[in-house]
């Protein structure tokens, strides 16, 4: 076994010369390694169970203290090697499970770079080219969502973070620039924050009304409709009614809800908003991508009345995590909450003579080059590149609704508006505990590695989900998937 490296070894750090050319043929072969594991795999999962898999890394990397010594690149051949093994596999067809894509290559081996120059965008000498293509990256998605020329934006680390960001700048435009809940009677009982989302609203918009001192309670949540989208009838009369010491944060719409891949009705919602004077978030973390699709653009009309949109490209751009965004129409809106200077990095003299990072528009300080795995697959692939991508799924999916439907021992719950398929097993005995069944026949295949789908409380009770979002898929695999549904759900009822 070579030896481990030393501090005084020409290629210790990645990016010096040396070291980028021991980066190029360490990568190369980590993914011989990977690729050969790959080859052997007979399902997106490993056929374990988790106690198994835990006891397999035990003797990789085991618990305890870590090593003293280390055991030089041989040591992290044989990770890459038991990685590829045993780690979610996004490009089997059969993974249908959750919104996480397989990744692209082309974002893959840009994020290397990103890796090896280790730039941060927080300030402009701490990533120079980095913070100028984030600019650009986010300046022309917010063209792409229909903003004018103040559009602006920000890469954060998820949707949750995005939508927390969003509802941050809500919330110091309703209550005042000083962020003081105090200052607004917020700790008595005076005034009572509101926010407005659906009951198909994704989690983070309560916990993020947690964490900024609005408290869960503030959301109000406002009925779906038989299509899974917010009841402007109900929106419109929780604004109309609301009680004199409420105050109205934000309406959340979404686009693309979680479960089912619903878009909110966005023109009656923005103007709701705007006939009561309050700010429009749309959380477009899974439905963003089809900004790509002329085919799914439609969906999204309305998108551009909103004050601040969430869009995971790490969902349907196909990008390794994290690459979601903040656009905001106004980018004022970034100074007036997150804009801030700071002596050590971004001083006001040096940020009128053009020396400015995005320290000012984001909640974190050292922030990743994130923008540039996705300004590489934008050259590479274009917005019709990505935009394929989503119809080839949108595809997949009306594809395995027709398959659903027509299976005796299978029901659909709803028709996909994106990507996603809602369904359940049917169980063959009379008087069968339907939930039971739907629930163990998903454990079954998450055991025997060979397919992943998801699962939901939908309609009264277990439902299962096939997210669709490997455009490679054929309409084969999907039927192939949804025939070890069936086969699962058959042993399940055997085995009871
Ligand atoms: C509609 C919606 N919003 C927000 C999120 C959170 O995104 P992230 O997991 O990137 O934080 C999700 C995640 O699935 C989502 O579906």
């Amino acid at each position: 076994m070579p030896a481990p490296p030393t501090l005084l070894e020409p290629d210790l750090l990645a990016a010096d010369p040396a070291g980028l050319a021991d980066v190029g043929r360490l990568v190369t072969e980590l993914t011989r390694e990977a690729a050969g594991a790959l080859r052997r795999r007979t399902g997106p999962l490993p056929a374990l169970t988790p106690q198994e898999l835990a006891r397999l890394l035990d003797a990789q990397l085991p618990e305890g203290p870590l090593p003293r010594t280390g055991g030089g690149r041989e040591a992290v051949l044989a990770l890459a090697r038991s990685y590829a093994a045993h780690t979610v596999d996004l490009a089997d067809p059969h993974a249908a499970a959750h919104l996480q894509p397989p990744a692209l290559s082309v974002a893959a081996a840009a994020d290397v770079l990103a890796s090896v120059f280790n730039a941060s965008v927080d300030t402009w000498d701490s990533g120079p080219y980095a913070v100028e293509i984030e600019r650009r990256v986010v300046r022309a998605l917010a063209a792409l969502a229909g903003y004018g020329p103040e559009g602006d934006g920000v890469l954060t680390p998820g949707g949750t973070a995005s939508n927390l960001q969003a509802l941050l700048i809500a919330r110091d435009a309703a209550l005042g620039a000083r962020r003081d809940v105090r200052s607004a009677g917020l700790t008595g009982l005076a005034a009572e924050p509101v926010v407005y989302c659906s009951e198909l609203a994704h989690f983070s918009v309560a916990r993020a009304c947690a964490v900024l001192g609005l408290g869960e309670d503030a959301v109000r949540l406002i009925p779906a409709d038989g299509a899974h989208r917010m009841r402007t009838d109900e929106l419109a009369r929780a604004l109309a009614g609301r009680r004199e010491n409420e105050v109205p944060i934000a309406v959340v719409a979404t686009a693309g809800t979680t479960d089912y891949g619903s878009v909110d009705p966005l023109p009656e919602i923005a103007a709701l908003a705007a006939r009561h004077g309050v700010r429009l978030h749309v959380d477009a973390a899974y439905g963003g991508g089809a900004l790509f699709s002329d085919r799914m653009r439609p969906l999204l009309d309305g998108i551009e009345a909103a004050d601040t949109v969430t869009i995971d490209l790490h969902k349907t751009a196909w990008q390794p995590a994290a690459a979601s965004v903040l656009l905001a129409r106004d980018g004022r809106d970034f100074a007036a909450t997150t804009g801030l200077r700071v002596a050590y990095l971004n001083p006001d003299d040096d940020g009128a003579a053009g020396y400015d990072g995005l320290l000012g528009h984001s909640l974190a300080t050292t922030r990743r080059a994130d923008a540039l795995k996705v300004a590489a697959t934008f050259l590479a692939l274009g917005q019709e590149g990505i935009g394929a991508m989503l119809d080839a799924c949108h595809d997949l999916a009306l594809h395995a609704a027709g398959t659903v439907t027509s299976h005796p021992r299978l029901e659909l719950t709803a028709a996909p508006t994106l990507t996603t398929v809602v369904f359940r097993y049917l169980p063959r005995a009379r008087g069968a505990d339907a939930d039971a069944v739907n629930g163990a026949l998903r454990r079954r295949l998450l055991a025997r590695g060979t397919a992943l789908i998801g699962r939901t409380d939908a309609a009264g009770g277990v439902r299962l989900k096939l997210t669709l979002l490997n455009p490679q898929a054929t309409k084969n695999d999907i039927d192939e998937l949804i025939a070890a549904v069936v086969a699962a759900g058959s042993a399940v009822e055997e085995a009871a």
